[in-house]
């Protein structure tokens, strides 16, 4: 900048100064343009190059297990320490009462805690309490990434060939979305089938509960699996019959 347009900049900003400038319309002017700018910036990368969101969606997909993004890790966990015979439990606790009532406690902190100490090392209950809920966080969503998903494979011990058949097909048929088998699968709606084979159902009962489970199981929501071989349905029971007694 040279002497003469510093000149011109301090009268212009002299005056700008003295008159004042109004908000509308120069300011909001301004604003407009650079805004338009940002914003057409943005659209035209989002077309010039886009990123794909993740896999592309195949509404065919029979193994998805369902997980979420690490920043929900903590919540994924606390539907784990809920586990109750009503598979809506642990969603109402975790998604619900408990996120809610931490919520409650943090916006009536300011009422209950009226002392005028803002020095954080004379407030050992605030500095304890949140130390804690951020400890705690981390620990889930450190739980949450180290728990294994479908892609680790169900690791069972003697397992027969016509049982490793019913996995195989176990796998390859969503079950793992309703089910798990030792915490690799959805923790819900369907039960925990480690120790399914303690129930003592027939191979039979197996196989009718899977061609229509409301047969065996009245109201039962599992959709019903009619179109395996003879083959396929002997393979699934004997894997199921035999979860947590032949094969842990
Ligand atoms: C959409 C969710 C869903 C899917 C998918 C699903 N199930 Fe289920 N399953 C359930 C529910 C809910 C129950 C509890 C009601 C019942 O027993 O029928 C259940 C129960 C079971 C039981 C326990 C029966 C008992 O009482 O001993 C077995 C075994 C089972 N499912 C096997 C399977 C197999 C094998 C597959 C895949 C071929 C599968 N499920 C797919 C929801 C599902």
């Amino acid at each position: 900048m040279n002497k003469g347009e510093q000149e011109a900049y301090k009268r212009d900003y002299a005056l700008a100064k003295a008159q004042g400038k109004p908000f509308f319309p120069y300011a909001v002017y301004k604003d407009l343009v650079v805004a338009t700018f940002a914003i057409g910036f943005v659209i035209f990368l989002a077309i010039w190059a886009p990123i794909p969101v993740g896999e592309p969606v195949n509404p065919a997909t029979t193994d998805f297990v369902p997980r979420p993004e690490w920043y929900f890790f903590f919540l994924f966990e606390l539907l784990k320490i809920f586990k109750n015979e009503n598979a809506l439990t642990p969603v109402i606790m975790a998604t619900f009462i408990v996120p809610n009532v931490l919520m409650v406690l943090l916006l009536i902190t300011p009422f209950i805690d009226r002392g005028p100490e803002r020095r954080i090392w004379r407030r050992p209950i605030a500095l304890t309490s949140g130390v804690m809920v951020i400890f705690f966080l981390g620990y889930l969503t450190h739980l949450g990434a180290e728990s294994p998903g479908a892609e680790t494979g169900i690791e069972l011990e003697n397992l027969t060939p016509e049982a490793e058949a019913g996995l195989e097909l176990y796998l390859a048929n969503g079950c793992t979305a309703c089910h798990a088998i030792k915490d690799v699968g959805a923790p819900g709606p369907g039960p925990n089938l480690t120790n399914e084979g303690e129930k003592g159902r027939t191979i039979q009962w197996q196989i009718d509960h899977l061609i229509d489970p409301r047969s065996t199981t009245p109201g039962s929501t599992m959709p019903a699996y009619p179109n395996f071989t003879d083959q396929e349905y002997q393979e699934l029971a004997v894997f199921l019959n035999g979860l947590g007694t032949e094969f842990r």
